[in-house]
């Protein structure tokens, strides 16, 4: 069996709903035209006002759809805030939890995003928990620190192996700057003792997304990499062209 992948889009705050439509019908009209590619499970996570609309053009169909974050409290007086039952009442499968913007813009610290992932997996939805050096972080040789604390910080008790790590080296998203296949590969593959550390058997099946940068030119060499199951994609996501064309970079057989 070829080895599956999983490609994310994370639109990040952007697309009203009705430009989400429209991304939708073109991202599902480029696939059919593509062909389906069996060992590639695609998601797109839209801002949340687009979320019922897109589940609604995507019922029935194989691609996915997530949220990119939720609170933790089940319901209440939190002013502005989703909860992970709100979301799974739209048919979700995913939400992105302690996205680097998170965690630097909105002050998001590792015990909250512990919280979180807790909130998604009680409600069946699959955590994609986002880590990630600063480049100050990896000159200071302390990249791999990093990700053991974040990861094990977030996943602190968690026994439901229901999740998906995104690597997302901070000093690439959205810089064009993307880590080589190598040095993602070194991280992904300490990623990868780490789950198997906490989950056994069940932490070999995983999947461990690169984030930062990846493009159509990048995608293969990245994806080629052991550990390396699938990509979260910003900037590229938001082109179907380019989003599918990742897709199809996927390696197979
Ligand atoms: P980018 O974003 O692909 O635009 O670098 C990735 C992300 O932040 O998820």
């Amino acid at each position: 069996m070829d080895r599956q992948y999983l490609i994310v889009g994370n639109w990040k705050m952007n697309k009203t709903p009705s430009q989400s439509a429209n991304l939708v019908r073109e991202i599902v009209d480029l696939r059919t035209k593509r062909g389906i590619a069996s060992h590639v499970t695609i998601a797109i996570c839209p801002p949340f006002t687009s979320l019922d609309r897109c589940a609604a053009l995507l019922s029935g169909m194989d691609i996915a759809i997530g949220a990119q974050n939720l609170y933790f409290e089940e319901e209440g007086a939190f002013t502005g805030e989703i909860s992970a039952s709100m979301l799974k009442d739209l048919d979700l499968e995913y939400v992105i939890l302690g996205h680097s913007e998170r965690r630097t813009i909105f002050h998001e610290n590792n015990e909250l995003i512990h919280q979180k992932i807790k909130a998604a997996q009680a409600c069946q939805l699959t955590p994609i928990l986002c880590v990630g050096e600063t480049l100050n972080e990896r000159e200071a040789n302390r990249t791999l620190a990093t990700i053991e604390e974040q990861i094990s910080s977030a996943l602190n008790g968690v026994v439901d192996s229901n999740l998906v790590i995104a690597y997302e080296p901070i000093w690439a998203i959205g810089t064009g700057q993307t880590a080589t296949p190598e040095m993602a590969q070194e991280v992904h593959q300490f990623i990868r003792k780490l789950l198997q550390k906490q989950f056994g058997e069940k932490g070999q099946r995983i999947h461990i997304l690169y984030g930062g940068s990846m493009k159509p030119d990048n995608a293969a060499s990245l994806l080629k990499q052991p550990d390396i199951t699938g990509g979260l994609i910003g900037g590229a996501s938001l082109v179907a062209e380019s989003f599918i064309n990742i897709v199809a970079a996927t390696p197979h057989d």
